[in-house]
Formats: structure tokens, sequence, C-alpha cells
């Protein structure tokens, strides 16, 4: 980066001395030698005539002043970044280079067509101006993406969220859905995958035999019917999870199922698993490529049928089998024993470590070819989740747990009571979550963390809630709600702030910080 920054100065230093020729030439009314080849016709280059028109200056000011300042106040841009840390200048040289890229665009302009003439000094100007803007766009690409994606976040906070937050949101999540899927059949999608992915080998792993580019993942809720797959990459996402998918399909729990708690920053989700069943999008996904490992959620049928733990059983490994047949490409499963959500078959638990004992029995006779990750509750005590981690471990094709579910618990200091009330159903996503989500990745990471891999889920709304799970053990992180309330940009704007928080403590790779404040 130094020799870059330099390469910069010089570029702004020869801008500044074009300039101030041009500015003392100006006070002096004196013209400057004005041929560079005789080969160029005469009548193009014509310095007086461009230096002595009325386009020479703006508001009282000639442009050569304008221009020394410009050069010199990028020459002190530069060398203030190179002086510091602070991110500012870094970002005020971009948006001061592009000033002055477009600056000379429009001067261009005005020699060529209006005054129709040159002027050499103002073209070497311009021609520094240009250099100075693409080297810029090139070396300072990681500031580049910052500016940008706070850009997006500042309309996507600012105005598209207060008019989605003003319709229903459940409406709004299946025009998204649908809008998402509908960009990834255009090569629209790559223009948003270009101003959003950014990637950096310091955020690369290897989990459980599975490459990801990035650790932040789409939490299992979302996109139920696996309707994003093709989609998810471009908003740099590193791995996704479609479902829960069920054996049988589910239309969902009476309304409302879905609402917003603004102040809590938490939504009220009671899908009880709505999804087209294990059969339709098994087949759907077969062969279909994916450029981001997929883990395909799986849980118990929301059925009246089920109603005994045999059953239940049964029925999760049907699912389990469907989707294993079809040899789902790059991916895993999650299976989520700990939704809150089910109204029929609500009286099966999983929690008990004996019934778990039985499914996770059942799975490992399964052979599957991919590994299996538990998705937990948060609401149960530690003893009770010590007990489920403890039977977990005991199976081989079980390689990690993702903590956590839903919170349950309507009286979390995180839940505003105001808001809680307006929902006589359902459970809570987002900051409720976060406490708890994070202490069972301590419990879970201490006594385990050399058994299972673990991913940590809730309350992710930016990059140093994500690290703070990573450090306390997580190999992954996944998050819906963040996305709802920070915006779509958010998965840049995380991995962008893993990259820094990583370099600050002097981690070259993110398998270094996994559970570095826990061991
Ligand atoms: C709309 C919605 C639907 C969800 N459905 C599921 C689900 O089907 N299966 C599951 O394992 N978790 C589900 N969850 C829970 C999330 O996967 C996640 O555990 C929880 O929301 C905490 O993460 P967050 O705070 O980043 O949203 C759902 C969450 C939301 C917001």
């Amino acid at each position: 980066m130094l020799i870059k920054l330099l390469f910069l100065i010089f570029l702004a230093a020869a801008g500044l001395i074009d300039s101030i020729y041009l500015t003392w030439e100006h006070f002096n009314k004196v013209i400057p030698p004005c041929t560079i080849n005789p080969l160029i016709p005469a009548f193009f280059i014509d310095c007086g005539k461009v230096l002595t028109s009325p386009y020479s200056i703006i508001f009282g000011v000639p442009l050569a002043l304008i221009g020394a300042f410009h050069y010199g106040l990028l020459s002190l841009l530069i060398v203030l970044a190179l002086k510091t840390q602070t991110k500012l200048f870094r970002y005020w040289i971009i948006l001061q280079s592009a000033f002055g890229a477009l600056f000379s665009f429009y001067l261009m302009y005005i020699q060529l067509t209006i005054i129709k003439s040159i002027c050499i000094y103002c073209t070497l100007s311009a021609l520094i101006s240009f250099i100075l803007f693409i080297l810029t766009y090139y070396f300072l690409k990681k500031e580049r993406f910052e500016l940008h994606t706070a850009a997006y976040a500042f309309v996507y906070q600012n105005f598209i969220k207060r008019v989605f937050f003003l319709l229903d949101a459940e409406f709004i999540h299946s025009v998204m859905v649908k809008r998402g899927k509908f960009l990834a059949t255009t090569p629209l999608i790559r223009l948003v995958g270009s101003k959003l992915i950014y990637k950096d080998k310091s955020l690369r792993q290897k989990v459980s035999g599975i490459n990801f580019e990035n650790p932040i993942g789409l939490a299992a809720g979302f996109d139920y019917n696996a309707d994003l797959t093709q989609a998810l990459y471009y908003l740099d996402f590193g791995f996704q999870s479609v479902g829960t998918i069920t054996n049988y399909p589910y239309e969902g729990n009476p309304y409302p199922r879905l609402g917003r708690l603004p102040k809590s920053k938490s939504l009220m989700v009671n899908k009880g698993f709505r999804n087209k069943g294990a059969k339709t999008i098994a087949k759907h996904l077969k062969n279909l490529n994916f450029k981001i490992p997929v883990g395909i959620s799986v849980g118990m049928s929301n059925s009246e049928n089920l109603t005994i733990v045999p059953d239940a059983i049964k029925d999760i490994i049907a699912a389990l089998k469907t989707f294993e047949k079809s040899g789902v490409k790059n991916s895993y499963y999650e299976l989520n024993v700990s939704c809150p959500n089910l109204i029929h078959a609500k009286k099966i638990s999983f929690y008990l470590p004996k019934n778990l004992r039985l499914l996770l029995s059942a799975i490992d006779r399964l052979r599957l070819k991919k590994p299996v990750f538990v998705k937990m509750p948060i609401d149960k005590t530690n003893a009770q989740v010590s007990a489920m981690l403890g039977e977990i471990v005991k199976h081989k094709s079980v390689k990690g747990a993702i903590f956590g579910n839903l919170q349950k618990d309507r009286k979390n200091p995180a839940i505003v009571p105001a808001e809680v009330k307006k929902f006589k159903v359902g459970n809570f996503s987002g900051k409720p979550c976060e406490e708890r989500s994070n202490e069972l990745i301590r419990l879970a990471y201490k006594k385990y963390g050399d058994k299972l891999i673990i991913i940590g889920c809730g309350g992710v709304f930016s990059g140093k809630d994500a690290y703070k799970k990573i450090k306390l053990g997580a190999s992954l992180v996944q998050l819906i709600t963040g996305m709802i309330f920070q915006g779509p940009q958010l998965i840049s704007q995380i991995n962008l702030e893993l990259i820094d928080l990583l370099k600050k403590d002097g981690f070259k790779n993110i398998t270094q910080a996994i559970g570095y404040e826990n061991r």
C-alpha cells in the first residue's frame, strides 16, 4: 500500500505543479508557450483561447487556482492517509479524485465542443485527474466498497425500509423473495454482486470439508422453499440455509405469522415450517449448482399425525433420505429440533437426551455423505443444553451445533414490553436472541470446542456482533433479522468490518480468531 500511495502522491504533486504554473501565468496575464508537437494541427491547440475564455473563471476564481487547491488537498490527504490509520482520509481521497475526474471531464467537454481548442496544460491536468481516479479506484478498493455499502445502507434505512415497514411483513418478504428469484435469472444480478462481493483470503476457511469464502450465512427460515440459492451469493453471503423443510408440505400456521418489533430490533415469527415439502424441494435443488454451500434445514412435519417420538423420527429420516438420494451438490444438513412454533407436533420433544439419542442414532444409520449440524434451542437451561450436547458428541454424523433458534421468553430484557403485547402468538428473533446465543456458544466451545463445530446465530447486526460470536467459539455465523433492519448490503459490510477486526487483533485468518476469547 505504501508504494501505491507514494505513486498517487507523485501524480497529485505533478497536477499541483501544473496548476500552480497556470495560476501564476493567470495573475501575471501571461499566455504560456503552447506547442507540443508540430505534427498536431495548430488550430486545435490554443492555450490563449482556452485560458482567456469566460470558462477559465468560476465565480471570479480562476480554474487554475481551484485546480491547485484540489491537487494540494489531494496531496495532503494522501500524506495523512500514509501517516495515520484514520479511514476518513482514504474515503476523502476517493471522493476528491472522483470529483477531480468528473470536473476534468466537464472541462475537456467545454474545450472540445464549445471553445473548440485545447490547452495542453489543462489537458495534462485532466489526464492526471483521470489516472488518479482510475488508480484510486483500484488501489483503495476496500475503502470504495465501504463507501458505497454505506451509501446503500443510508438509502435502505432512510427510504426503502420506511416504506417496507408500513406494509405487511409477510407480504414484503414474499415480494422480495420473488424479486430475488427473478433477478437471479437476469444478468442484472452480476451488477449487484460487483458492488457487494468483497473477497479476502483472511475470511476463507474449510469447515467440515466444505470451503467457505466468508463466515456469514443466511439462517434458516428466510428462504424456506429454496428459491434464492442462485441469488444470495451476490449479496456476499458465504453460505445459506434453505428451509426448514419437512417430509410433508405445510401451508403455515394461522395468521399472524410474521411481525415487526422495531424498537426491540426483532421479528415475531410464527411460521411453523411453511414449506413445499422435501420431495418438491429436493427435485428443484437436485440439478442446481451453487456458488456457496447450502445448508438444508430439516425438521419434523408440523402434522397432526405425528403424536409419538418414533413416528417423528421416521418422518425426519424420510426427509433426510429424500435429500440424500437426490444428491444435492455443495450442501450440508441442519437438523432443526428446536422450532418453538410447531402447533401440531408440539408434544414431541427432542430436548430430552433419550429422544435425541434415538433420533441421532437413526441418522447415524443413514450414513449420510454430508455433515449434520443440530439447530439448538436458546430457551433451555445450561444443564439441559449441556445434556443435549453430551448426547450430540456421541454421534458421528453430527459435526456441529447452531446456537440458536428463536427467543421464547416474552420477558427478555431486550424486548420492549409495549411491542410484545401486540402479538398473542409467536417467538422472537434478532437482538432478544443475542445474549443467550452468545452464552451458549461460550458454553459449547468451552466444553466441546475440540469435538464440535459451532455456528453462531442470533442478533447479528454488525461486524462486531459477528466477531464476538467468532471469538467466543463460532466458526461460522448466521443471520436474518439484521439484514431486514440494516439492509441487504449488511453482509458485505460485516465481511469488510471483519477483515479490519482480524487485522487489528493481529490474525491472518479467521480460524485463528475462533474461540480466542474463550480458551
Ligand atoms: C422469519 C423467520 C423464520 C424462521 N424460520 C426458521 C426455520 O424455519 N427454521 C429454523 O431453524 N429457524 C428459523 N428461524 C430462526 C432463525 O433461523 C434464527 O435462528 C433466528 O432468527 C435468530 O437469528 P437472527 O437474529 O439473525 O434473525 C426463523 C427466523 C425468522 C426471522
